[in-house]
């Protein structure tokens, strides 16, 4: 496992849409891990794959309850409307609030190209949200809630 380096926003890769992963093989595996090790590192609730410079649909996700891992994710239904701040390891020192449905239900597959069927609420579903629109070169601050700007971390 190795730590990847972070790409920030300004980089275009950041605006690019990922592709479907279709080789469930060892480069997708040691992508994942080292993606989990990033994450980790910078202390961060999710990272997707563009953040770390590659154009693949693959994203990892930890809210404090557990790791995981979502390879060609696709949501299938969402529920309901709030409004929460959130950030991005890709958009240092800033925060600002964006209105993400409170549930999502999604198909993904696991690194062993397994189909699995996730629900999430609340912060899940936001970092859910969150990660897939990075895969189709969408960053929150696109998508700041009207009249509340991007705020300073500190
Ligand atoms: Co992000």
């Amino acid at each position: 496992m190795a730590i990847r380096s972070v790409v920030k926003i300004g980089d275009e890769i950041l605006r690019k849409k990922s592709k479907e992963v279709v080789e469930f093989d060892f480069k997708l595996a040691d992508l994942l891990d080292d993606m989990v090790e990033t994450m980790r590192k910078a202390d961060g609730a999710g990272l997707a794959a563009p953040q770390v410079g590659i154009l693949k649909r693959v994203v990892v996700i930890d809210v404090g309850q557990g790791i995981v891992e979502l390879v060609n994710p696709k949501i299938l239904k969402t529920a309901g409307a709030v409004s929460e701040i959130e950030g991005c390891l890709s958009v240092p020192n800033k925060k600002g609030y964006v209105i993400r449905p409170k549930s999502v239900k999604l198909e993904a597959f696991d690194r062993c190209g397994n189909k699995c069927i996730i629900k999430g609420e609340d912060l899940f579903a936001r970092a859910i949200c969150h990660e897939i629109d990075h895969l189709d070169g969408i960053l929150y601050v696109d998508k700041l809630e009207e009249g509340r700007p991007l705020m300073n971390e500190k």
